[in-house]
């Protein structure tokens, strides 16, 4: 590695943030996945936790490449985007908005870490740490494909069935099925 001229400092402490972030989006997806009322939403953010969980494995190895402890460091733009999303839930929970919400708020996540993953990999190579780079690449990309399948379930219908949340808001929407027949009785 390269005489340190602080780049070094930037890249550790740059992993600490991610690796403290991470471990905040391990606990914040489970709670995420429950107040979703769509079962292809709920997938989705249960997928993107064992990925989470694989990804908090492959910083560790980053910091054993570097022959430092695996060690969070707090980060106050990942708690605010998650207070954001349990926001969302107190907000709009058993409503027809609740998975766009989510939806998008996931997708806030999704590109802190991809902004983070993106200079780390980069500061990786300057670095000559070639298979530090490799690691944070691969988690990278995943992060990368998840920001474009919540895209497409946006897309593909979440945002449209939230326009029917005054119909939904009035009944008693605590059952996710009523709330799916509700959704259909309205499409027909
Ligand atoms: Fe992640
Ligand atoms: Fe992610």
């Amino acid at each position: 590695m390269p005489t340190d001229n602080g780049l070094q400092t930037l890249f550790l402490d740059g992993l600490k943030d991610i690796y403290y972030a991470e471990n905040q989006i391990l606990k914040a997806l489970p709670k995420m996945a429950e107040a979703v009322a769509t079962q292809e939403v709920t997938d989705a953010f249960e997928k993107h936790l064992s990925e989470t969980e694989a990804q908090v494995e492959r910083l560790k190895q980053v910091f054993e490449i570097l022959g430092q402890e695996p060690k969070g460091k707090e980060c106050p733009a990942i708690d605010g985007i998650i207070a954001e999303g349990e926001e969302i839930i107190e907000q709009h929970e058993g409503t027809a908005a609740i998975d766009a919400g989510l939806v998008a708020a996931a997708q806030a996540v999704e590109h802190y870490e991809i902004a983070r993953y993106g200079a780390l990999v980069a500061w990786a190579g300057v670095l000559e740490l070639s298979d530090a780079a490799e690691i944070l690449q691969v988690t990278l990309e995943e992060e990368e494909a998840t920001d474009e399948a919540l895209t497409e379930l946006a897309d593909g219908g979440v945002n449209q069935a939230a326009l029917g949340e005054s119909e939904v808001e009035e009944e008693d929407a605590e059952d996710e099925s009523e709330v799916e027949s509700e959704q259909d009785d309205a499409a027909r």
